[in-house]
């Protein structure tokens, strides 16, 4: 059997740290209030000047490097972002030039916190189908860059970092088994940023309006992001013809700590099998899978054979779930 094995990891997170402390000198919030809705402690956040390519370079130098792999190797490039540098061109060709990935296509992936599934998923596609042997998967985010520290509601929640992963085609049952992907297009005012695209181009009004920010609404959105997650899980272990006791790592999107709970909770999935950076991080939508990826890898919670199970939920909204044999 042909699979697109993850031969290896890298992330990045910027060295500047936002804790819950520094927030309650910028807005009405407490540490306590955040600490117990979302679990998130503290969140790194990009320097003027780093932007989205700038994290994805150094999360994909590292991945290269731990597999040995030259960029000049690598025949495909795909970010999974919602806060690219620009609107074009892409972070996936800012990020080919950085590398020097001559022979590589490049594009992203605009799925928002399910952009890494998204871009794994098609990754997968083209390796299966024989166009290429060996891809660099990223998520790259700099949240802060469209997080309004006006609004108390959204501000908290969001962090910057890239994770990597590089997609090797390959003979044998190890690599990505199956994934699943869904988008609901109807929700798509429950979690977006209005201005600054083709609908509300950047104009003096609307930045006094604070329409280059992203909008939320996190409480409609936890109630779907819960119910969905957990259809997917159940539709990919169907669709595997596994059960829940076989996973070994879970490694969900981490947006809150409450809603991987109540996932792990309904999956009965005891706790050292869920995967947990959020205090860390924050919410660093496309990145956060690839970076816990890394983290467990590297912290060496990963065995040769493991059952991984990803799984996100994002603007769109989108949400899906891969199932990996490591
Ligand atoms: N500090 C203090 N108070 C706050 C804060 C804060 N940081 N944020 C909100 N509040 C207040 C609200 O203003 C509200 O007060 P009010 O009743 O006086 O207006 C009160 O807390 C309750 O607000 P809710 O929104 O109902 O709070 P909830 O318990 O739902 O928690 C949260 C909010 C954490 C956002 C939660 O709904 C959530 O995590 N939702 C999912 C969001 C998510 O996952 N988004 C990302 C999707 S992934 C992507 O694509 C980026």
């Amino acid at each position: 059997m042909i699979r697109a094995r993850i031969v290896s990891t890298g992330s990045y997170l910027p060295e500047k740290v936002l804790t819950n402390q520094d927030l309650e000198k910028m807005v009405d919030t407490s540490d306590e209030w955040i600490t117990t809705r979302t679990g998130i402690k503290e969140r790194r956040i990009t320097s003027n000047g780093e932007a989205s390519s700038t994290l994805a370079t150094h999360a994909a130098r590292s991945a290269l490097e731990m597999a040995g792999i030259s960029p000049e190797e690598l025949d495909l490039i795909i970010v999974g972002t919602m806060t690219p540098d620009m609107l074009f061109p892409s972070v996936g060709c800012l990020l080919q030039d950085k590398l020097g990935a001559k022979r590589a296509a490049a594009f992203d992936i605009f799925a928002g916190c399910t952009g890494f599934i998204y871009a794994l998923s098609v990754a997968d596609s083209f390796i299966k189908n024989g166009n290429y042997q060996k891809a660099l998967v990223v998520g790259a985010e700099n949240m802060s860059k469209i997080a309004d520290y006006q609004d108390r509601r959204t501000c908290a929640l969001f962090g910057d970092g890239a994770g990597a992963a590089v997609l090797v085609r390959e003979e044998g049952d190890r690599g990505i088994i199956s994934t699943h992907l869904h988008s609901d297009g109807r929700y798509a005012n429950l979690l977006y940023q209005p201005g600054g695209g083709t609908a509300i181009p950047a104009t003096h009004e609307s930045i006094d309006k604070r329409l280059h920010y992203l909008k939320m609404d996190g409480n409609k959105l936890f109630k779907i992001a819960v119910k969905s997650l957990e259809e997917t899980v159940l539709e990919t272990l169907a669709f595997n013809n596994i059960k829940n006791g076989e996973i070994d790592l879970f490694i969900p999107h981490q947006a809150n700590l409450r809603i991987i709970q109540a996932i792990a909770k309904r999956l009965n999935l005891p706790e050292e099998k869920v995967f947990v950076n959020i205090q860390k991080y924050g919410n660093t939508s496309s990145a956060s899978i690839p970076i816990a990826l890394d983290e467990a890898n590297r912290e060496g919670r990963i065995k040769d054979g493991d059952l991984i199970l990803f799984n996100a939920f994002g603007a769109g909204l989108t949400w899906g779930a891969a199932l990996v044999r490591w």
